[in-house]
């Protein structure tokens, strides 16, 4: 059996681990590059505010001194500024110098000097004793440190550091994180698939095993030599196979037999017919010819007992006639018929006996029948034998209705008669050769015999329903092609 990839154990055990380690990776990861991000921040700010800090101890004194006049106004501030700029392991954005009102006082962009700032980054800046740090754009940090000592208050020293190369850092991690996932699942599906074919393989080959065992009568080849689960499974198939076999192999020896004792059964009654019905006139025949070999016997009785042989001859005749029927063609002679004029035929011929028992005949036969090939002689025999049947259960009157239609490529005929109907415990016997409840002498028991013989060697069935005092059904079924 063909299985799409994803309806193999492999196949979706493969792609639900796959989900779950993306998902916990991913969610590991984001962990710990959002850790490394803080610690690298960190770092930064660190190092900056140490950097701040020590810087603003020289630009206080520097502008102490400038104040008390001992040294000159002569850019030591704006050195101060460009030596840090210059700073190459720092990424430094800007540096800058703020009087109390916000003016600058040095930058590193000269540009800037004398401009006042009073955006909200400034204003902090300017009103914070400590040193502060601030994030005005998620690319930079903002250091700035108070130049006081005291209450005494001279500016803030302000420094901006890049965070371009942290999220360089981090968009390496990333990469590399994506990476190594990436050759982690996939080395885990190539050790998930080499570990499940361990499993797999086996079960493949067993189930091909089993799959051939139901088209073959041998057992199947399959190496039982695993001393795990797998060689259990291996085991406890092969045992099955063997049990099932010798069940197979038990049921077909119980059915010959079965199919010997009903041949049997039914040779020993047809047999037992035979005699009875040949042993007994046999035996009147036997018993008039004593009585014409003793003589004496007046014309009158010597009548009689002729008649009384002739009639025993008779029907010594009517049950091998019967029989050789039976016997006579097994081999159907087939030809495509019309159904609907056999049963035509059949009534016409049987017409005397309908008229005289005062019986009238219904017919109801589908318009569109389809041609069927049946031996019709044959079948015009059990045309015959189950009319005169019905004919025969309604010596008073009374009604058959013929029904002729098809249903799944089968030709249906049914014959219901309102004649006297079959006692229950009689109904299984009716099949059998030479059971009949008619008299001495009138039916022979062989006619539905007869009849299921035929129709079973043309494929079809025959059934017989009846109730006691209501009538009888009987139901024949035909293969149509
Ligand atoms: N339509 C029927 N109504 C009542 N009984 C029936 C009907 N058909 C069959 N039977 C019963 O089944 C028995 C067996 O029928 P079957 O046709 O085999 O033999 P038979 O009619 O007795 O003899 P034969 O057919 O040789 O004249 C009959 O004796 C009768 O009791
Ligand atoms: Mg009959």
């Amino acid at each position: 059996m063909q299985f799409h990839p994803f309806q193999t154990l492999q196949g979706r055990f493969t792609l639900y681990l796959s989900i779950l380690l993306i998902v916990v990776i991913s969610i590991l990861s984001y962990r710990a590059i959002s850790m490394q991000q803080v610690l690298l921040k960190n770092a930064i700010v660190r190092e900056g505010k140490a950097l701040a800090e020590s810087l603003a101890i020289s630009c206080t004194n520097t502008m102490l001194y400038e104040e008390i006049g001992l040294v000159e106004e002569g850019g030591l501030l704006d050195n101060y500024i460009s030596d840090l700029i210059e700073r190459r392991d720092l990424d430094i954005v800007y540096a800058m110098i703020l009087d109390p009102k916000g003016e600058v006082v040095a930058h590193n962009s000269l540009r800037e000097v004398g401009q006042v700032y009073q955006d909200e980054v400034s204003l902090k800046a300017l009103a914070s004793w400590s040193t502060l740090i601030q994030d005005p754009s998620p690319h930079l940090l903002d250091i700035s440190t108070p130049l006081a000592i005291s209450t005494k208050r001279w500016g803030t020293l302000r420094i901006g550091f890049s965070l371009e190369s942290l999220r360089r850092e981090t968009a390496s991690l990333l990469f590399k994180y994506i990476l190594y996932t990436s050759l982690f699942i996939l080395i885990s599906i190539a050790t998930i698939a080499i570990l499940f074919g361990f499993i797999t393989n086996p079960l493949k080959l067993l189930s091909r095993e089993m799959d051939r065992v139901t088209t073959n009568e041998d057992l199947p080849s399959i190496r039982v030599d695993r001393r795990d689960e797998i060689g259990a499974l291996q085991r406890s198939f092969y045992e099955m196979v063997k049990r099932i076999r010798e069940g197979e192999k038990e049921r077909e020896r119980t059915q010959k037999n079965l199919l010997l004792t009903e041949k049997m059964v039914a040779i020993g009654k047809l047999t037992a017919g035979v005699a009875h019905e040949i042993n007994n006139p046999l035996g009147g025949i036997l018993n008039c010819i004593y009585h014409f070999k003793k003589g004496g016997q007046p014309i009158e009785k010597q009548i009689q007992y002729l008649d009384l042989m002739e009639n025993g001859i008779k029907r010594i005749q009517k049950t091998v006639v019967n029989l050789l029927e039976y016997a006579r063609n097994p081999n159907l002679e087939k030809t495509p018929t019309n159904f609907s004029s056999l049963i035509e035929r059949t009534l016409s011929l049987l017409e005397f006996q309908i008229h005289k028992n005062q019986i009238n005949v219904e017919q109801e036969i589908l318009a569109t029948l389809p041609e069927i090939r049946v031996d019709s002689d044959q079948m015009g025999q059990v045309l015959v034998n189950t009319l005169l049947n019905s004919i025969q259960a309604m010596p008073n009157g009374g009604a058959i209705k013929v029904s002729l239609k098809t249903a799944d490529e089968r030709l249906i005929l049914t014959i219901s008669d309102t004649g006297q109907g079959i006692p229950e415990e009689i109904l299984p016997k009716v099949f059998d050769p030479f059971f009949t409840t008619k008299g001495e002498g009138q039916g022979t028991g062989l006619g539905l015999w007869l009849s299921q013989g035929i129709v079973e060697r043309h494929g079809g069935m025959i059934q017989l329903f009846s109730q006691e005092g209501k009538g009888t059904t009987v139901e024949i079924q035909l293969p149509v092609s």
